[in-house]
Order: C-alpha cells, then sequence, then structure tokens
C-alpha cells in the first residue's frame, strides 16, 4: 500500500525514449525529483531537454520507459488505465503547454467537461465553472469558444479548467507563458494564495521572474536534473 512520505510526487530514476532504433530520443536520462507536500516548485531548463515530458510522466500523462513515478506514495504503473484517469481528474490539475481546450467547446462548457469527469452533476458545475472563470478574469467570455479567444485568454481557461477539481496537485507546463504582465501577476499572486492554501504546485517556465515566486527551482538540462536550489539559498 501506500508509503507516508512527505513527498506527494517521487520520480525514481526515470528515463524516457521517444520512438526506437534510428529515432529513438532520449528525453529524460534516469532523472529523479521529490516534491514535497505543499511546496511550490518551477522547472526551468532549454527548449527540448525534457520538461513537458517530466511534467507529463509525473501526471500520469505518459510512461517511463524504465523507473518509477509515486503519487502519495502509489506507484502509477500499477494502477488500471481507469483507476489512473479518475485519480488524475480527481488529484492533479494540468495545464499543457498548448492549452489543449476543446475547440468545439466554449470556454464554460471546457470546464463543465472536467467538472463532469470529477465527478459534479452538470447543475453545480454550471455555477462552479463560472466561478472559475471568474477566479482568472474571463466571466466575459464564458461562451466563446477557444478559436475567439487570444492565446491568454486560452491559457487562462486552461488554469481555470486545471483548478476545476479542487486538485491537490497543480501541474502548470509554462502557465504564464502567452500573458502580458499584468495577467501574470494576476495568475502568480491565484497561484500564492493555492499555495497558501496547501497545494503543490509544479510549474515549467522560461520566465526567471515567474521562477522567482516559487520555493525551489529545479533546472532540468539533458533529460537530468542539472541545478535543484532552494529561492534564497
Ligand atoms: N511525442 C514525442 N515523440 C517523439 N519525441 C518527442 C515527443 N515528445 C517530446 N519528444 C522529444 O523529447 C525531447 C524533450 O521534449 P520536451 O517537450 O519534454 O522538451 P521541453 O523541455 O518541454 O521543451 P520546450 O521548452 O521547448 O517546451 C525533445 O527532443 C523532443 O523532440
Ligand atoms: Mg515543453
Amino acid at each position: 500500500m501506500s508509503e507516508t512520505s512527505a513527498s506527494v510526487i517521487r520520480v525514481a530514476n526515470v528515463s524516457k525514449v521517444y520512438g526506437a532504433g534510428e529515432a529513438a530520443a532520449t528525453a529524460l536520462s534516469e532523472i529523479s525529483l521529490d516534491v514535497a507536500r505543499g511546496s511550490w516548485v518551477a522547472v526551468m531548463g532549454p527548449s527540448g531537454h525534457g520538461k513537458s515530458t517530466l511534467l507529463q510522466i509525473m501526471g500520469g500523462l505518459d510512461r517511463p520507459s524504465c523507473g518509477q513515478v509515486y503519487l502519495d506514495g502509489i506507484e502509477l504503473s500499477t494502477l488500471g488505465s481507469a483507476q489512473l484517469a479518475y485519480t488524475r481528474a480527481r488529484a492533479i490539475g494540468f495545464v499543457f503547454q498548448s492549452f489543449n481546450l476543446l475547440s468545439h467547446l466554449t470556454a464554460l462548457e471546457n470546464i463543465q467537461l472536467a467538472l463532469w469527469f470529477g465527478g459534479k452533476e452538470s447543475k453545480e458545475g454550471h455555477a462552479r465553472a463560472i466561478d472559475l472563470l471568474d477566479s482568472v478574469g474571463l466571466a466575459d467570455k464564458a461562451h466563446l469558444t477557444p478559436s475567439a479567444l487570444s492565446g491568454g485568454q486560452q491559457q487562462r481557461v486552461a488554469v481555470a479548467r486545471a483548478l476545476a477539481n479542487d486538485p491537490d496537485i497543480l501541474l502548470m507546463d509554462e502557465p504564464t507563458g502567452n500573458l502580458d504582465s499584468a495577467s501574470e501577476a494576476d495568475l502568480l499572486a491565484l497561484l500564492g494564495r493555492l499555495h497558501a492554501q496547501g497545494r503543490t504546485i509544479v510549474m515549467v517556465t522560461h520566465n526567471p521572474v515567474v521562477a522567482e515566486s516559487a520555493q525551489r527551482i529545479v533546472r532540468v538540462k539533458d533529460g537530468r536534473v542539472e541545478e535543484d536550489r532552494y529561492n534564497g539559498s
């Protein structure tokens, strides 16, 4: 069963190789990382060096080629696909680098769908979805589809969707990458509040100023941890 551990996420000697034979590309190379419960971690590093891959593997969206990932002490590969999908929907809020909003659904419906996956009835889901859009400053855009939203607005809908089921863990891939400085500051303030409430946040960012909001900065290079430091140290 689950080991009690201060680490809410544990990545142990994980490698990830995409493709096979001559086309094989190693995205992660025996990487290990423990994320303490309630901590706020920024993941930085050059383009193409494995940050998104790491985040997706942490969230059970992709499987490692070797090594283990533990969520609350439970090794993800021991879960069946339905159990894994349910755990993800309830425990983890994920913001994709490319947002991954469903293009034929409105902003509101994108969030309602996430709520439905998390087990909320559609009636309570509607009010909550509006509140979530409001929390990212987009209540007035609820009925627009992603193509009618700017990149930064789509990003904020993606953040609101990630928060839908009140997850303990937020995994965010470049959540501020498309935002102007005012929206960026608003989002960092929102993340600060979520962190203060005890959420664990792991966010990938290229922006050193954004990374400074986190308590810990992990630099990934060539699929390994190159540097791991706590803010202020
Ligand atoms: N689905 C895939 N199939 C094949 N190769 C992939 C796949 N996804 C990622 N890769 C490769 O794995 C490596 C790491 O990619 P990843 O997306 O994790 O980088 P990243 O650090 O997030 O980069 P960026 O900062 O540009 O987002 C890259 O060389 C990439 O080409
Ligand atoms: Mg990436």
